[in-house]
Formats: structure tokens, C-alpha cells, sequence
């Protein structure tokens, strides 16, 4: 691994952690705050303490959890810092112990080798450090909001203000310069998309922003519409994919707006050479089928043009003299 990550870490923590907790002071499921403070025990006696079964055993703690409980007992002490931070000593905080495929296997999806390890290509399945870069403070209660389950970065003006969508997570790392600490993408031309997505999205990227114009294989899935906003994290997986670029690689991984009992199906997606009919036909399903439109794309279902050809040359991120991306 290349970067040196631990004081990566106490950076995000103390830029994103804090500002989160900064308001709330009692740790409970209602507030959805877990995150331990300096006044832990009686007046911080407890504050840097390690040993946390010296003085909660596992019996007596979660009963107002139960989602979470029976799989606290099972792990053990080494669970303890993933969910109520180091407790202010250094120590590991441990994810994958639960969100691994045996104990957690839907949350997240993770399987596949490209799993967003904030170096191009991923290559390794993720590891706890990653988790906790996006992750610094979930509240582990089972629904997944943007504001408490993803670490508040800063944004263009310096300020952890609350993200506006899912999307705005992702730019506020993907810009050309306000990147975060730590996190710098460097070596790029300023046209890649690892960095020139925040103006593609805004200016001339159709998946990001209202356009319109004549639609010539026009035909969207319910409940798609035109005029609507696309997030990155349903063509682009987090956690784990076969595909190059972090491309999804089944629908249940990401088209989050698709019907629950057609998206879990599992529709597979393979992209070969610039060619992502599979990924398109998932949203996408021409009225009037033209070209290819009524040909199964591969994957079972059916709805664009040109399979079998490289895509990029007209879709691409940024590309706004054809018809985007
Ligand atoms: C020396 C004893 C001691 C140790 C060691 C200790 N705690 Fe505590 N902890 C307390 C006391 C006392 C309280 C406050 C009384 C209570 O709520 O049970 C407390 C409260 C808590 C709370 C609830 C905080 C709140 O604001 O409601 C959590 C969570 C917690 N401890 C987790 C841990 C973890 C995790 C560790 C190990 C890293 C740990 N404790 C180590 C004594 C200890
Ligand atoms: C998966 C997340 C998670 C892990 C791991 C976890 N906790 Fe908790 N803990 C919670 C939640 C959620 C609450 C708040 C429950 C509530 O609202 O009463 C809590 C509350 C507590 C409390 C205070 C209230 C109570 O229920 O007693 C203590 C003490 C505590 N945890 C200690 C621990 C210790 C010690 C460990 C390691 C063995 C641990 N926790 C591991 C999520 C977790
Ligand atoms: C904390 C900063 C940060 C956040 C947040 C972040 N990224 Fe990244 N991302 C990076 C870095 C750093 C790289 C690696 C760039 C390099 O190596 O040049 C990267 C790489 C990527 C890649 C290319 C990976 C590959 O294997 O080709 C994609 C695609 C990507 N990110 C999408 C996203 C999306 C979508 C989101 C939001 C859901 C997101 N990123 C959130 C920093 C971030
Ligand atoms: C680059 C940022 C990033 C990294 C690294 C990352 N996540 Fe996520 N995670 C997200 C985003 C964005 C979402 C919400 C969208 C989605 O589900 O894809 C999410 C959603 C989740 C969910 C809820 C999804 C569900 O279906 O329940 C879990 C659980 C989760 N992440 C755990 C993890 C764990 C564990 C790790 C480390 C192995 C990790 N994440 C690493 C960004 C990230
Ligand atoms: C003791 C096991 C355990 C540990 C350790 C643990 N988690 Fe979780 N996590 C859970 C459970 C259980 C859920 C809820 C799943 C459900 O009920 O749907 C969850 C849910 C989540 C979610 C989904 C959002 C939400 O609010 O439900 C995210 C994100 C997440 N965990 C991230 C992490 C990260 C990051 C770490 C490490 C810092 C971590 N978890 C450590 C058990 C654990
Ligand atoms: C030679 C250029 C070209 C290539 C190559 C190309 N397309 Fe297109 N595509 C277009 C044009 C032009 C439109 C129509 C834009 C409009 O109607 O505004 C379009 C529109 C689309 C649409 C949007 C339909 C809608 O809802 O309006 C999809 C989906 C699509 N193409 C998929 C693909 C896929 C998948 C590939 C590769 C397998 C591909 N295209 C290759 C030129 C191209
Ligand atoms: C409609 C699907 C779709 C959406 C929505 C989408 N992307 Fe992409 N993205 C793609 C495709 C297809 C590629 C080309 C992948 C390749 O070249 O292998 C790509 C490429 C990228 C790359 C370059 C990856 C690399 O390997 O160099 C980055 C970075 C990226 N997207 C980030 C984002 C971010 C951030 C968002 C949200 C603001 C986003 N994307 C939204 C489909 C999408
Ligand atoms: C997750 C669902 C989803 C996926 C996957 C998806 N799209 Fe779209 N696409 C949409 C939605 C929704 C719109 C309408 C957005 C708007 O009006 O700005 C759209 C709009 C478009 C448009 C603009 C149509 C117009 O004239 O307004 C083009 C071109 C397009 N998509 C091409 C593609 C291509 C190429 C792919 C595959 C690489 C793809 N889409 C994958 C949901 C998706």
C-alpha cells in the first residue's frame, strides 16, 4: 500500500468526526451518535482506557440493540472501537470483522476484486482503513442516510456543510482543487474524469444535470424519468465489482431506483473494450426500438443501440458534443 494512512485517518477524524458530534452529546441508537467522547465514565475517568471488558461485560450492554447484539456477543472486545471510535488511545477500529460475506453478505455487496481503494485500478478487497475514510461514524442502525453513515468531508469552501445527495459525497474528492488531505489525486490531465467530473456533472454531463433536446431512442425504466438526476454509486460500485473503472457488475449493486423485485434479480453486467450496453440497458429501454434496440444485450434484456461497439467515442463523462454521458 502506498500512503502512509494513520495520520490520513486522525485528519478525516478530526476534520469530519468532530464536526458531526460536535452538537450532540449522548451516545444512544435515538440519537444515532456512538462515537465515544473525552467525558466517557465518571467525568473521563474512563477517557483512554483500552481494557473496555474490565468494566462492561458482554452481557449487561445492547439491551435497547437488538439488531446489533447477538453479533456484538459473538465478536467479542475487538468489535468495540469499530462502532464507539479508539476511546481516545490508538487502536484499530475493526469493520470487516462483521461486514465480511459470511456474517453481513448484503451489507455491503463486496464481493469482487475492484473495490474503491482510492488508488487507480483497485486491485485488493477492502480493508478496515478504507471503511473508515468513507465511514467514519455510522450509526449502524440499519438504514443507510447520507448525513450520519458517510464521513462529512470538507467542501470548495472549507466547511463540513451536509451533503445535498449522494453525489456531493464523491465531488468533494473528485474536483480539480479543492481535493481533501490526504486524498490528493495527482498525475492526471485535467480532462479525466477523476477530476474533471465536478464541472462534467454540472455543465454537460446528462446524467447530472436537466437537459434535454431531441431524444431519438428515447425509453426509460420506471421509475427513471427525464429531467431527473443520476447518482454515482448506480452505474459506480464502493464496495466491490469485477469490472474495470468501478462499474457496477450486477444490477442489485447499484440502478437504486429500479423496482425492488426486478433490481434483485441480479441482472449481470460485463463490460468488454468501451462497450457498456449491459449497464445502460439496465435504466435504459428504448419505446421505439431502433438499430439493436429489440436484441438482448447479453444480460436478458434489451432496449439500446450499437452493442457490440465502443461507446466512449459519444458517451463519455465530459463529452457534451454527442449525446453525454
Ligand atoms: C474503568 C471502567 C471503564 C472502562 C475500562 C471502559 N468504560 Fe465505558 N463506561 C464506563 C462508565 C463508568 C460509563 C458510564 C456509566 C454507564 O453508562 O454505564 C461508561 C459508559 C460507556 C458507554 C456509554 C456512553 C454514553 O455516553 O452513554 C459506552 C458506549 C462505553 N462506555 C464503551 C466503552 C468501550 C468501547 C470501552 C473500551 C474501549 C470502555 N467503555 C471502557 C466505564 C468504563
Ligand atoms: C455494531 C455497533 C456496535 C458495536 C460493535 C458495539 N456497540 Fe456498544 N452500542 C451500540 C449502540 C447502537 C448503542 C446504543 C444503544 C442504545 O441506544 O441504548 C451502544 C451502547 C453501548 C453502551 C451504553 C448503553 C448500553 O447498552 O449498555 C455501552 C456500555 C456499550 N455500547 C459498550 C460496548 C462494548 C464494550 C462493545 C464491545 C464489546 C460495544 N459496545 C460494541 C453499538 C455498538
Ligand atoms: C476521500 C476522497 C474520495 C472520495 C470521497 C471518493 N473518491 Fe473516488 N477516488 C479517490 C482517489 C484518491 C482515487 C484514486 C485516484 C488515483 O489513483 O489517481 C479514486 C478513484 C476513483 C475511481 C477510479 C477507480 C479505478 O479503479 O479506476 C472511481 C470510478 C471513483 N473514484 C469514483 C468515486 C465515486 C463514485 C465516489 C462517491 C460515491 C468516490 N469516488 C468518492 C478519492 C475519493
Ligand atoms: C469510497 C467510499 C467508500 C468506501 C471506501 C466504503 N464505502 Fe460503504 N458506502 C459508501 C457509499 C457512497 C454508500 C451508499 C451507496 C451504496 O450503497 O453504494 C455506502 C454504503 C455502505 C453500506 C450500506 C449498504 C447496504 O446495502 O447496507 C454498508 C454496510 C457499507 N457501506 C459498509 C462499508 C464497509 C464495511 C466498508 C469497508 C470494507 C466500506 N463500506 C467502504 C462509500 C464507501
Ligand atoms: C459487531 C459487528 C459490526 C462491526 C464491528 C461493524 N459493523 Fe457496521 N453494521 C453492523 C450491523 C449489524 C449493521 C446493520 C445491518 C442491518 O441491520 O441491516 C451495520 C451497518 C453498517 C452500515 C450501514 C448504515 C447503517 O446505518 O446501517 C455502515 C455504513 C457500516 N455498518 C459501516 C461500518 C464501519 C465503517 C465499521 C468499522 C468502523 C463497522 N460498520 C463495524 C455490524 C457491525
Ligand atoms: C457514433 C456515436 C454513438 C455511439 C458509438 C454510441 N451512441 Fe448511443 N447515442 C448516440 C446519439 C446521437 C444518441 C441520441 C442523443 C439524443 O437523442 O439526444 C444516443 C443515445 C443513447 C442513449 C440514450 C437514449 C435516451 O434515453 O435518449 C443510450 C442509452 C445510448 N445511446 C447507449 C449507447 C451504448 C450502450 C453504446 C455503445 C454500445 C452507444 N450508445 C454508442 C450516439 C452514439
Ligand atoms: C450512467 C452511469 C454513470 C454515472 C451516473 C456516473 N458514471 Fe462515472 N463512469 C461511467 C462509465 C461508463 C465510465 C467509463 C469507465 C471506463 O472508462 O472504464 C465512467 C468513468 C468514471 C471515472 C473514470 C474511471 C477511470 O477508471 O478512470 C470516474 C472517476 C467517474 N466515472 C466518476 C463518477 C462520479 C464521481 C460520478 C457522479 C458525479 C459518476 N462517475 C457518475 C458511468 C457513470
Ligand atoms: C441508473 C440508471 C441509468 C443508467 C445505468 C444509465 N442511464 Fe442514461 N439516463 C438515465 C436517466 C434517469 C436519464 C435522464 C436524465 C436527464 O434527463 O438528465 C438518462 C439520460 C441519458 C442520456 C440523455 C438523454 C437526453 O437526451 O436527455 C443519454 C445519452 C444516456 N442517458 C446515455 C446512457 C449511457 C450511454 C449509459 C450507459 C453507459 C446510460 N445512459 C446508463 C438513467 C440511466
Amino acid at each position: 500500500m502506498s500512503r502512509a494512512w494513520l495520520p490520513l485517518l486522525l485528519t478525516v477524524l478530526l476534520l469530519s468526526g468532530c464536526d458531526i458530534d460536535a452538537d450532540q452529546s449522548s451516545l444512544s441508537l435515538a440519537s444515532g451518535h456512538l462515537i465515544l467522547g473525552s467525558g466517557h465514565g465518571d467525568d473521563g475517568s474512563a477517557w483512554g482506557l483500552t481494557d473496555c471488558a474490565a468494566c462492561h461485560p458482554l452481557t449487561l450492554i445492547h439491551r435497547q440493540a437488538p439488531r446489533i447484539r447477538d453479533l456484538v456477543r459473538d465478536k467479542g472486545f475487538d468489535s468495540c472501537t469499530g462502532c464507539h471510535g479508539g476511546n481516545g488511545a490508538r487502536q484499530p477500529r475493526r469493520c470487516v470483522l462483521c461486514h465480511n460475506p459470511g456474517d453481513l453478505p448484503t451489507h455491503p455487496l463486496g464481493d469482487g476484486v475492484n473495490g474503491h481503494d482510492f488508488v487507480k485500478p483497485g486491485r485488493d478487497p477492502l480493508a478496515d482503513e478504507q471503511c473508515l475514510v468513507c465511514h467514519v461514524a455510522s450509526d449502524m442502525n440499519g438504514r443507510f442516510d447520507i448525513n450520519r453513515d458517510l464521513t462529512r468531508l470538507a467542501d470548495v469552501s472549507g466547511s463540513a456543510v451536509p451533503y445535498a445527495s449522494l453525489s456531493d459525497f464523491c465531488l468533494r474528492c473528485h474536483n480539480r482543487d479543492h481535493q481533501q488531505i490526504g486524498f490528493e489525486i495527482t498525475g492526471t490531465t485535467s480532462d479525466d474524469p477523476l477530476v474533471a467530473i465536478e464541472d462534467a456533472w454540472r455543465y454537460s454531463d446528462k446524467h447530472g444535470w436537466i437537459d434535454g433536446g431531441g431524444r431519438t431512442y428515447a425509453g426509460l425504466r420506471d421509475p427513471y424519468v427525464y429531467g431527473s438526476r443520476v447518482a454515482c454509486t448506480d452505474c459506480h460500485a464502493m464496495h466491490g465489482t469485477q469490472n474495470a473503472g468501478l462499474i457496477i457488475d450486477r444490477s442489485d449493486k447499484g440502478a437504486s431506483r429500479l423496482p425492488a423485485v426486478f433490481r434483485q434479480q441480479a441482472w449481470p453486467v460485463v463490460t468488454r473494450n468501451g462497450d457498456f450496453s449491459q449497464l445502460c440497458v439496465l435504466c435504459h429501454a428504448m419505446e421505439t426500438p431502433l438499430e439493436q434496440g429489440d436484441v438482448d444485450a447479453g444480460n436478458g434484456l434489451r432496449g439500446v443501440h450499437r452493442m457490440g461497439e465502443d461507446c466512449r467515442p459519444c458517451h463519455r463523462h465530459g463529452e457534451a458534443a454527442q449525446a453525454g454521458m
